[in-house]
């Protein structure tokens, strides 16, 4: 593992109370920096007290978007030691999504070990309330302060930690979703596989009107004939219908889903018969309302395993499983979190453990 140096923070903040965390709002004493600079690469990788960062109002970041993130958690075992749950995987996804953003790439072992070194600084963040963790928001900005549209020739690569509870307010228990049929987030050629801010953004709108209705996110279609289900605002979406577990297929304007890839990897060895293709909101609805749609549930780092409840399109408005959990979608919950916080064993060997 590389090491990096470290300016310690002359003041610790008070840690928020376990039992009303919200999601992203308080962040840990310490970050990690690292700067580019075209002709001599990544250097200077550090982690410095939390602060802000000084950035010119020109810096393309504001500008043109140029920018990707990734998103994981360290998890507190029952042994009190912390530990990560597929942390290569995200370093991976986030030298694809640079490689689309024409954002010069980590590499691996660096962005590793910058990682695990900034969670071992922070251990005392990581909760250990049942449900809670710390969340690890790797990002990179484009900070060149030029108006020009091109790629930048200067970037930070950044890592920040929050600890949290559960995404949704809602916890576990199911989830209202509404299918958006006027606004996309993406479209094949675009970004949409690509973890970058650009694709949030776009999301905003819909997100803020489905919620304005009740609804907690939306589902969104494919940006050319609005007719296949791609993903939810911030998970991937799978359904059981009539015993197989559709998912859409990671067709250029999906997200890659580790979450999603940890679901499939185990429905696969538990011989549950599993289907990554294309499906129409017609097809799903059509289902639900004849009966077959057995259970719906998102998967994403943040929301880890999500139950659906209900959904709206249109005018149509289906409940999944009686607006409870299924029992698919239960088993899911209870192994993926068991393996990541230490609670069941890990066959598949997907966990880090830290010092
Ligand atoms: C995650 O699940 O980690 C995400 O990045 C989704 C989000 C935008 C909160």
């Amino acid at each position: 593992m590389k090491t990096f140096p470290v300016q310690y923070a002359a003041v610790r903040k008070d840690k928020p109370d376990p039992d009303t965390l919200v999601f992203g709002r308080s962040f840990t004493d310490h970050m990690f920096q690292m700067d580019y600079t075209e002709g001599k690469g990544w250097h200077d990788g550090r982690i410095v007290p939390y602060g802000p960062l000084p950035l010119e109002p020109s810096a393309m970041v504001f500008h043109y978007a140029q920018e990707v993130f990734e998103g994981l958690k360290a998890y507190r075992n029952p042994q009190g030691k912390v530990q990560l749950f597929r942390p290569m995987e995200n370093v991976r996804r986030m030298n694809n999504s640079c490689e689309r953003m024409c954002i010069p790439q980590l590499d691996e072992e660096t962005a590793l070990s910058a990682i695990e070194q900034l969670v071992e600084l922070e251990a005392d963040w990581v909760p250990s309330k049942p449900g809670t963790s710390l969340y690890i928001r790797p990002f990179i900005i484009a900070t060149t302060p030029t108006l020009g549209v091109h790629a930048a020739h200067n970037y930070i690569f950044a890592i920040i930690c929050c600890p949290v509870g559960s995404y949704y307010k809602e916890g576990i228990n199911p989830v209202r979703i509404y299918v958006e049929s006027r606004d996309v987030r993406a479209v094949r050629g675009g970004t949409g596989y690509a973890k970058c801010g650009g694709n949030y953004a776009a999301s905003i709108r819909a997100g803020e009107q489905a919620e304005k209705q009740g609804y907690a996110q939306v589902l969104w279609l494919d940006g050319v004939e609005r007719k296949y289900i791609e993903e939810v605002g911030s998970m991937n979406v799978l359904f059981k219908i009539n015993g197989t577990v559709v998912t859409p297929a990671l067709t250029g304007s999906v997200l890659p889903g580790i979450t999603r890839k940890s679901c499939l990897e185990l429905l696969r060895s538990w011989g549950v018969p599993v289907e990554e293709r294309l499906i129409t909101a017609q097809e799903l609805f059509d289902a639900a309302e004849a009966g077959a749609l057995e259970e719906a549930f998102g998967s994403g780092t943040a929301a880890v395993v999500s139950p659906i409840g209900e959904m709206g399109w249109n005018d149509r408005h289906v409940v999944v499983n009686g607006g409870q959990i299924g029992p698919l979608t239960q088993r899911l919950y209870d192994t993926l979190t068991g393996i990541q916080w230490g609670t069941q064993p890990d066959p598949f060997g997907w966990i880090t453990k830290l010092d």
